[in-house]
């Protein structure tokens, strides 16, 4: 494992971690999770649906409605519990999240061109001393992180296939957002666009 970037204290970049055949390989299992977990447009606590799809592995995934944001144990669509983590997955969290403690969701984030997030902390989690870790595959997005205040100046860099990084410690609360995806920049994600993959502990 090389030296992270520390873009911001708190804040590291590990560009290109994983190598090619290892993005074909989670690919592979957001497609299969898919299946059974279908992309979902969630909305948003203003009643707007979010431009990026969502669903989730593992035990918990994090779902929207006009009741607001929260981790649940089933998919609001199908009522069954999330697909299993991939191995790949929690060794990943093994190495960079936490030894101990297992990650208890992965959020699956799916940016088709045009799709954007907001600036926000992960905020819903119980923890904030666990990390979150999070996988780019497909398109180069153009991040943007700041502080822990939404008046905190930021800054914004790309994140491209294969690159994980990490919000822990000073930056574990930092709002942080997608302004967009760079479309085209990737050909990994059949139909075109960005997933990104987040290692939590939720509960
Ligand atoms: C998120 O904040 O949930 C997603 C960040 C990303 O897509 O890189
Ligand atoms: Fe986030």
């Amino acid at each position: 494992m090389f030296q992270p970037l520390s873009v911001i204290p708190g804040f590291d970049l590990w560009p290109g971690l994983l190598d090619a055949q290892a993005q074909k390989g989670l690919l592979e299992a957001v497609l299969a999770a898919a299946d059974s977990a279908p992309f979902a447009n969630y909305a948003t606590a203003y009643g707007k649906p979010m431009s990026v799809a969502m669903t989730a592995f593992g035990p918990l995934g994090w779902t929207s409605d006009a009741a607001g944001y929260r981790y649940a144990e089933r998919h609001p669509g199908t009522d069954q519990a999330w697909p299993a983590m991939p191995p790949a997955l929690l060794d990943l969290w093994a190495r960079l999240g936490d030894p101990e403690t297992p990650p208890d969701s992965c959020l699956v984030n799916l940016y088709r061109e045009g799709a954007r997030m907001g600036l926000h902390q992960d905020r819903d989690e119980a923890d904030p001393r666990f990390p979150v870790l999070s996988i780019s595959l497909g398109d180069t997005a153009v991040f943007r992180i700041g502080g822990t205040s939404r008046k905190d100046p930021t800054r914004s860099l790309k994140l491209s296939s294969g690159d994980v990084c990490r919000l822990s410690g000073p930056a574990r609360l930092a709002f942080h957002g997608v302004d967009r995806i760079v479309a085209g920049s990737s050909s990994l994600v059949p139909g075109g666009g960005r997933i990104n993959l987040t290692l939590r502990r939720a509960r």
